[in-house]
């Protein structure tokens, strides 16, 4: 495994689903990193061989004050993932025609995919407001590219993708004034072998679907070499999408 030679002293990852735990797993294994989890979950699937260097944080749903608290107890942080995304559930998949749509269905999908990373955004930020150059990326998804829409369905996945990619766009451009070290990327993490892409894997051409690891290997390698701009939206492999 490549070892990350940026110098990370405290990261945070926010949400341990399928490639936060990867995420969290190539983090402390290839930096010497202090590293906070935060999720619902009190016992996230993710195997730490260095306890020393993990702290764990179980929220309840990641309402603005419990963010808010969270960062404040953590402090300062050199980096910040945040992994909250959701495409289905029990009760919930993706709309093919409109005549599906909901309106509690859309309020979920803006409410896990804009809106909480959003609040992540908002109560971490001033934490990564340092002297040195620091980062906060926000997994997003390639159909929440708008150019790029040519087979359209999925209505409110998309559509909040999109939200969240306007979010960090704009809080990017604030940001270059208020925290100019402070580098805000939204990433395309690639279709990855999780709970959130197991109904739709089967449409996938052999070989296309990432493990985990492979998917966390190169987003933290893209993360941690890129000289995109702050406000980019980025595929896995480094390549600059179209919003
Ligand atoms: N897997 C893919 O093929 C794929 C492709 C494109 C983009 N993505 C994006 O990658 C990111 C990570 O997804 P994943 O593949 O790791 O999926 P996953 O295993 O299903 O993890 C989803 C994450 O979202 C959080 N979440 C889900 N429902 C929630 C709810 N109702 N309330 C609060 N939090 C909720 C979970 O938080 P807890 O830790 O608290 O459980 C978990 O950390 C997401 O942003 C997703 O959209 C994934």
């Amino acid at each position: 495994m490549e070892t990350i030679n940026l110098p990370i002293s405290k990261a945070a990852l926010i949400g341990m689903g399928g490639i936060g735990c990867a995420m969290a797993q190539q983090l402390i294994n290839n930096t010497q990193a202090e590293l906070f989890t935060l999720s619902r979950q009190s016992r996230p699937s993710f195997k730490c061989l260095n306890e020393q260097r993990w702290r764990h944080v179980t929220l309840s749903d990641y309402n603005q004050p419990e963010l808010q608290a969270a960062a404040k107890t953590i402090g300062s942080l050199d980096l910040l993932i945040c992994s909250l995304g959701c495409l289905h559930s029990d009760q919930l998949s993706p709309e093919k025609r409109i005549e599906s749509l909901a309106e509690d269905s859309l309020m979920h999908y803006f409410r896990i995919n804009a809106v909480l990373p959003t609040l992540v955004i908002q109560s971490f930020w001033p934490f990564l407001k340092k002297a040195q150059p620091t980062l906060l990326a926000c997994i997003s998804a390639k159909v929440g590219s708008i150019e790029d829409n040519k087979t359209g369905g999925w209505y409110g996945y998309r559509a909040s993708k999109a939200a969240l990619n306007m979010l960090i766009k704009t809080s990017s451009i604030e940001f270059n004034r208020r925290a100019p070290n402070l580098k805000m990327i939204a990433i395309h993490p690639g279709t990855t072998d999780t709970y959130l892409s197991k109904p739709f894997q089967g449409h996938l051409p052999e070989g296309q679907l990432k493990t985990p690891e492979s998917c966390a290997q190169s987003l933290m390698k893209t993360l941690l070499s890129t000289t995109a701009p702050s406000g980019s939206f980025l595929h896995w492999d480094g390549a600059i999408l179209p919003w």
